[in-house]
């Protein structure tokens, strides 16, 4: 993961937040790159769930709702996490964050000298998973006890050891008894702070569908089943936001809400959880690093008759991508009761009216960028100007998600005839595709400047394009691919379509 942050930054797919002001913990800023693979990765799931699609119509919601949404899906007094506290050096946790037991617990006596070299001795239970790591504890601790005093020596007590409790991962400290903590930013609407002015930055995108569902239903007169697709930002109040973008404060969703009658809910969440897993192989991801879990009932949300956690396996462990839920017809009768409008559907040939059931394919746009980076980053071997073999990193993006789609070399800079005809190709392309054009340093380096960022083609100008040793190659150039590093001479007329067909 270390490797993957500094490629991000180096290369400006993603930037901490606030950076020069020392960041803010849980939110990311996506650079040049970063934002093109976002907006690829967001523009193929609408191409595939609306697009391509007679069933699914698209919105944009707004964030801020009515307090009431909020109230009547379940948010406001269920939309938490258990939080636990440690006693020394207060940091916070998810409580499932914390190891069941910790197997290690004794009381440690640190000795530290003081700004006037006094030696001074604390006591402190600690914890941790083995007598040294409870000794680095004991040694963190004292940075809470005394700031600026020297850690000189730590004892730990004997006859403690091998009393289990849940300790702090930081400093070794007892930790508190989880309490709840609910994840949605409060905000106020309006000039007024006070409890009529109260609403929450949303915490998923879902909600507005719902709350439009008849409008929509109208407005497009579709039949069961059928759904409503969202892409937009969503907010929660993460306790401890963690491995880069993967738990973050502020993220994006991809939401579809599918509405079918009660008795196609089950087949239709099967058939979902398939869609989804074909999506993300065909944005590159290896079938062998993705996993539906079928999550147990003790797991699921209370309404929920059956969900899928479509799971990855990152660098940092298998942690969910997306979740496709069936989630009966709970959100809609919710917010039926709670508004008092209906929100049935009137079935034409039965004459029926009822609540539709949903099933809820949701998936977050941060997790997916991060996965695929994860899954496109690698290090090979390659040739330099010399023919030394030096590392090589790549980032193997399909070329349908890369960032920039092909890079327009002329082989010098220098010549004027190569300049004008790399130009007249980046005229050629750009209608088509997000192009580079470079000039600058040895084509080795520009091939290489390229791989690392995962352009999938370079063009390269060079003299048999301007015909000088052979009449027949005049117009035709090489066409590098990045990850074979095999070149083809191609006809200029004929790069369109090419290329068109290899990164849609
Ligand atoms: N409407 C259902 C819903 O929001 P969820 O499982 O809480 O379900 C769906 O979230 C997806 O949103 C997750 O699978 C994940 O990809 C993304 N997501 C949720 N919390 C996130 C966070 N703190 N940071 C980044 N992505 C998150």
């Amino acid at each position: 993961m270390e490797k993957i942050v500094s490629l991000c930054k180096r290369r400006g797919f993603i930037f901490q937040s606030s950076e020069i002001y020392g960041g803010l913990n849980g939110a990311w800023d996506y650079g040049p790159l970063g934002v093109e693979l976002k907006r690829n990765l967001k523009n193929y799931w609408w191409r595939v769930m609306v697009h391509e699609r007679d069933d699914i119509v698209g919105m944009d919601g707004s964030i801020l709702m009515n307090r009431a949404v909020w109230k009547a899906s379940g948010h406001e007094d269920t939309f938490t996490d258990p939080m636990v506290e440690c006693d020394v050096c207060k940091r916070r946790y998810r409580n499932d964050q914390i190891p069941a037991l910790t197997p290690f617990r004794t009381l440690a006596h640190i000795l530290f000298s003081d700004r006037d070299g006094n030696v001074r001795e604390e006591c402190a239970t600690v914890g941790g998973e083995s007598p040294k790591d409870v000794r680095r504890k004991a040694r963190v601790q004292s940075e809470y006890f005394n700031l600026g005093w020297k850690f000189e020596s730590v004892d730990l007590e004997p006859g403690h050891t091998n009393d289990p409790a849940r300790c702090c991962p930081h400093c070794g400290g007892e930790i508190s008894e989880p309490r709840s903590f609910n994840l949605m930013f409060k905000t106020y609407v309006g000039a007024t702070e006070d409890e009529s002015a109260v609403t929450y930055l949303r915490p998923e995108t879902a909600q507005s569908i719902f709350v439009q569902f008849k409008n929509i239903l109208e407005v497009s007169r579709k039949k069961l089943p059928f759904g409503i697709a969202q892409i937009g930002k969503a907010f929660r109040n993460e306790i401890n936001p963690r491995n880069f973008t993967f738990r973050s404060r502020e993220f994006e969703q991809m939401e579809l809400e599918y509405f079918c009658r009660a008795e196609q809910g089950i087949e239709l969440l099967e058939y979902w959880k398939e869609e989804r897993v074909k999506f993300y192989e065909n944005i590159g991801i290896a079938r062998e690093k993705l996993h539906a879990r079928n999550v147990p009932d003790e797991e699921r949300a209370f309404y929920s008759k059956g969900t899928y956690d479509i799971e990855y396996d990152f660098p940092f462990g298998r942690q969910e991508l997306e979740g496709v839920a069936y989630r009966t017809d709970y959100d809609l009768s919710q917010h039926q009761k709670a508004s008092g409008k209906s929100l049935e559907y009137f079935d034409e040939e039965t004459k029926q009216r009822f609540v539709p059931h949903v099933v809820e394919p949701s998936a977050g746009v941060d997790r997916s960028v991060l996965a695929l980076i994860c899954e496109a980053y690698s290090e090979d071997e390659a040739p330099d100007e010399k023919g030394k073999l030096e590392t090589r990193i790549v980032l193997r993006f399909h070329p349908r998600m890369a960032p920039i789609k092909c890079a327009i070399f002329p082989l010098l800079k220098n010549k004027e005839p190569l300049v004008a005809k790399a130009k007249e190709i980046v005229g050629l392309l750009r209608p088509h595709m997000n192009i580079f054009y470079d000039e600058s340093g040895a084509i080795g380096r520009r091939y290489r400047r390229q791989d690392e960022i995962g352009t999938p083609f370079g063009v390269t100008v060079d003299f048999e394009t301007l015909g000088e040793k052979d009449a027949a190659l005049r117009d035709t150039v090489t066409l590098r691919e990045r990850d074979s590093m095999k070149q083809e001479r191609v006809a200029i007329q004929e790069l369109p379509a090419i290329l068109r067909e290899r990164i849609t």
